[in-house]
């Protein structure tokens, strides 16, 4: 049975008056695609396994091999896996606003694989590989196998371009999303628990700087209150309504 959403007509008429809109998506935007998010009980992977020995540069000096396999074991993962509706009905709104800009904490490429563009990536991308030593970016034979890869310049290892705990984002890329919040006039959090600095503060700046916050997700946050609107739900299911009501 078809489910009707019900999109309250103010967030229509906000988002069909703007001319830039900013979007973040977390890893609740590709659960539908059968990634799993880090903080849902049960299903989250931070239930399951220690982020302190598997996230972090310290748990990667410690033992390579066990955080190389884990990252390999998440890559097989989402290679498997399809953008679903939500990503693709971003696709259709980045099309109707004149300026819009997609900030996503997900390491999953999925975005792009919708057809998204300029896609700001703040915590990396899972299937690109970098020198462990100085961070250059190594092209990364998409599925290496066994003992970890080392750097063809210095023989250090390589590792997974993505943010670990304990590490700054990348500069440029953080710079242009708080530029992107404070502009904006709307701003839309999609499937983020809203726990994780420095982008969780990122909807927060949007508000402070005037812009209207819809937050999309099943299940409150700390940002449920102060937003603009809440509309609680999956976002496969959401945004695909939401931009049917927006673009015609
Ligand atoms: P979390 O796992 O913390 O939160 C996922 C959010 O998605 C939750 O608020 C869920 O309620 C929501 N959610 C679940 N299913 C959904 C659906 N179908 N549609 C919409 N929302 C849904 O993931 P993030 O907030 O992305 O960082 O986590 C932020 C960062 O913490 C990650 O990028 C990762 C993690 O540690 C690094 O690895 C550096």
């Amino acid at each position: 049975m078809a489910v009707s959403i019900n999109i309250p007509v103010e967030v229509v008429d906000i988002l069909k008056s703007s001319q830039f809109a900013a979007v973040l998506t977390g890893a609740g935007i590709s659960a539908e695609s059968g990634v799993p998010t880090f903080r849902d009980a049960q299903t989250g992977l931070w239930a399951k396994y220690d982020p302190l020995q598997l996230a972090t540069p310290e748990a990667f000096q410690n033992d390579p091999q066990l955080v190389w396999d884990w990252y390999l074991w998440r890559r097989e993962l989402i290679s498997g896996s399809q953008p679903n509706p939500g990503h693709l009905a971003l696709v259709d709104l980045e099309a109707f606003f004149p300026e819009f800009t997609l900030i996503t904490q997900n390491v999953d490429g999925l975005h792009q694989s919708a057809g998204s563009m300029g896609v700001i990536e703040l915590h990396g991308n899972i299937f690109r590989t970098k020198c462990s030593r100085d961070g250059r970016i190594i092209s990364d034979p998409r599925e290496p196998s066994g003992s970890v890869p080392l750097c063809p310049e210095c023989s250090s290892y390589l590792r997974p371009d993505v943010v670990w705990f304990g590490e700054n984002l990348p500069a440029d890329t953080l710079k242009t999303a708080l530029e992107a919040a404070r502009v904006c006039e709307v701003f839309i959090s999609i499937g983020t628990s809203t726990l994780v600095e420095p982008s969780a503060s990122l909807p927060f700046f949007a508000l402070d700087n005037g812009a209207t916050v819809l937050e999309i997700n099943p299940q409150s946050t700390p940002l449920t209150q102060r937003a603009s609107f809440s509309i609680r739900g999956d976002a496969g299911e959401i945004l695909p309504a939401l931009a049917d009501e927006i673009i015609n």
